[in-house]
C-alpha cells in the first residue's frame, strides 16, 4: 500500500457498509487519519478493523445538524478536515415512476441528495480554515436509467453540486470532483436500503434494471467494489491535483 493520504484527515460517509467501507478503510492503510460517518451504530466495529488511524461518528445525515455535529467531531478529533467524501445514497425503491407515492419519492431525496448538500456546507468552513482541500461526492450513472426517477433526480442534483461548488470554491483552493458509479456487485447488505424489504413485483421491476444496465455495459457486466474504490481515491488524493468540476463516469462503458 502507498501513503498517498499521509497526514490527511478524510471524512467518508455511510462507512458501516458496501463501498464507503471499502473506501475508509483503504484510505486508512493509505496513511489517512480516516473519520467513518454512518447512522449505522456497527460503523464502530469497521473503523476498529482500520489497518490505520480511525475514528468513528454516528450521525444521520439527512439533517444538517447532523453532518454539522460529524464535520466538528472530525475537526476537534484530528485537528481539522482535508477531504471528504459524501458516499451516503442509493436508490430505495425501483419502480416505474407513476406507481411511486409522493412519500416515497420524498425519501429517494432525502437518501441520495440531502447528505451530499447538507455534508458540502458543512465541511466548507472546516476546508477553508485548513488552506484549501478536496471533496469527492460519490453520484451515479443512473441519472439515466430506468425505474428510479428520483433517484436519478437526487443523483443529477450531486452532479450540479459538484459542478458549481468546484467553480465557486477554486480561489480558496478546494477542488470538488464526483465519481458516477454503474451497476456494482456487493456482497449482502447488513442495512437494506428498504427497510420493509423489496415485494415480489419490486424484485421483478429491479431484475428489469439489472438487465438493462448490463445490455447497456459494454463490458457486460457488474463492476466490483474495488473497482469503485480505486477512482474515488484516486480524485480525492493530490495525483488528481488538476481536476475539478468532474464527473468520472465508472461503469464499464454505460451511458444509461
Ligand atoms: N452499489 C451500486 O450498485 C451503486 C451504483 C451507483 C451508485 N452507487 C452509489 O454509491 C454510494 C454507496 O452505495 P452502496 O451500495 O455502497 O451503499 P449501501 O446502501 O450499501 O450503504 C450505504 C451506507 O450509508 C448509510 N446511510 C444511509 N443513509 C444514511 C444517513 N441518512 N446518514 C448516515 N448514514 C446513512 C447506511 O447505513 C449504509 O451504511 C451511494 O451513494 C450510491 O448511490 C452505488
Amino acid at each position: 500500500m502507498s501513503s498517498r493520504f499521509a497526514g490527511k484527515v478524510i471524512v467518508v460517509t455511510g462507512a458501516a457498509q458496501g463501498i464507503g467501507r471499502s473506501v475508509a478503510l483503504r484510505a486508512a492503510a493509505e496513511g489517512g487519519k480516516v473519520v467513518l460517518v454512518d447512522r449505522a451504530e456497527f460503523v464502530g466495529d469497521v473503523a476498529n478493523e482500520a489497518d490505520g488511524v480511525a475514528a468513528s461518528f454516528v450521525a444521520d445525515l439527512e439533517t444538517h445538524a447532523g453532518a454539522q455535529a460529524a464535520m466538528d467531531f472530525a475537526a476537534q478529533t484530528f485537528g481539522g478536515i482535508d477531504i471528504l467524501i459524501n458516499n451516503v445514497g442509493g436508490a430505495i425503491r425501483m419502480r416505474p415512476f407513476a406507481e411511486f407515492e409522493p412519500a416515497q419519492i420524498d425519501a429517494e431525496i432525502r437518501r441520495s441528495l440531502m447528505p451530499t448538500l447538507y455534508g458540502c456546507h458543512a465541511v466548507l468552513p472546516h476546508l477553508i480554515a485548513r488552506g484549501g482541500g478536496t471533496i469527492v461526492n460519490v453520484s451515479s450513472n443512473a441519472t439515466r436509467g430506468i425505474y428510479r426517477v428520483p433517484y436519478s433526480a437526487a443523483k443529477g442534483g450531486v452532479n450540479a453540486i459538484t459542478q458549481s461548488l468546484a467553480m465557486e470554491y477554486a480561489d480558496r483552493n478546494i477542488r470538488v470532483v464526483a465519481t458516477a458509479p454503474g451497476g456494482t456487485s456487493a456482497p449482502p447488505r447488513r442495512v437494506a436500503r428498504n427497510a420493509q424489504g423489496d415485494t415480489a413485483q419490486e424484485q421483478a421491476w429491479m431484475g428489469e434494471v439489472v438487465e438493462q444496465v448490463t445490455s447497456s455495459t459494454f463490458l457486460k457486466r457488474y463492476g466490483t467494489i474495488d473497482e469503485q474504490v480505486a477512482p474515488i481515491l484516486f480524485l480525492a488524493s493530490d495525483e488528481a491535483s488538476y481536476i475539478t468540476g468532474s464527473i468520472l463516469p465508472v461503469a464499464g462503458g454505460d451511458t444509461g
